[in-house]
């Protein structure tokens, strides 16, 4: 078993291929990525390190039945990890989400899972800065970055290989050290 345990939510499948290549580059560290919809708390629980990566969808949204995304999806499974210790558990988010098309709720989605593991009492790691993307307003900025790496496939694919090399850096040593 890798040290990290990566899970994700997706419903046209870019968020997925963003945990894919996140695995690829931790290579033995971390365990292949799996969607939340085949996951439980416990496998989730079974690491001290932890990536969870989402797309938002709806308005705002985490993917799930209410936004038109696929059932049983982070919407779904979010609520189950009320109550749960997740003390001394170390988590890094990445957000998928488009600047252009939804410029006033960008990757709003990721401040649901920062809020929902930090009260279960995580220490979430890798914030990301808002340089370099253009929106009006997110809901996933605390003090002033991103919670997480934030991927607009939409708008800046050719930006994406780089922004995920640049955050590993920075988020590996934490979690290995978890
Ligand atoms: C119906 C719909 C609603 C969306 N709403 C948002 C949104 O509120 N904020 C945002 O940043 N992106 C929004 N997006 C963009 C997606 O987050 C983006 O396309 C993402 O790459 C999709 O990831 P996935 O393929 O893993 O589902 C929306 C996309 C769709 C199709």
């Amino acid at each position: 078993m890798g040290k990290i345990g990566i899970f994700f939510g997706s419903d046209t499948g870019n968020t997925r291929r963003v945990a894919k290549t996140i695995h690829k580059k931790l290579g033995d560290d971390a365990d292949a990525p799996v969607n939340v919809q085949k996951a439980s708390i416990d496998d989730l629980l079974k690491y001290d390190a932890l990536i969870l990566g989402t797309p938002t969808l709806g308005e705002g949204e985490l993917p799930g039945l209410d936004s038109g995304g696929s059932a049983e999806s982070w919407a779904e499974f979010l609520p189950q990890l009320q109550g749960v210790d997740l003390t001394g558990k170390v988590v890094a988010l990445f957000g998928l989400g488009d600047q252009e098309g939804y410029g006033d709720e960008f990757v709003d989605a990721l401040i649901f899972i920062y809020n929902q593991v930090i009260e279960s009492g995580a220490k979430v790691v890798g914030s990301w800065p808002t340089e370099g993307y253009s929106f009006e307003a997110s809901k996933a900025i605390v003090e002033g970055d991103f919670v997480g790496l934030v991927i607009d496939h939409d708008n800046q694919k050719d930006l994406t290989e780089e922004r995920i090399d640049e955050w590993l850096e920075i988020v590996k040593p934490e979690l290995l050290a978890a």
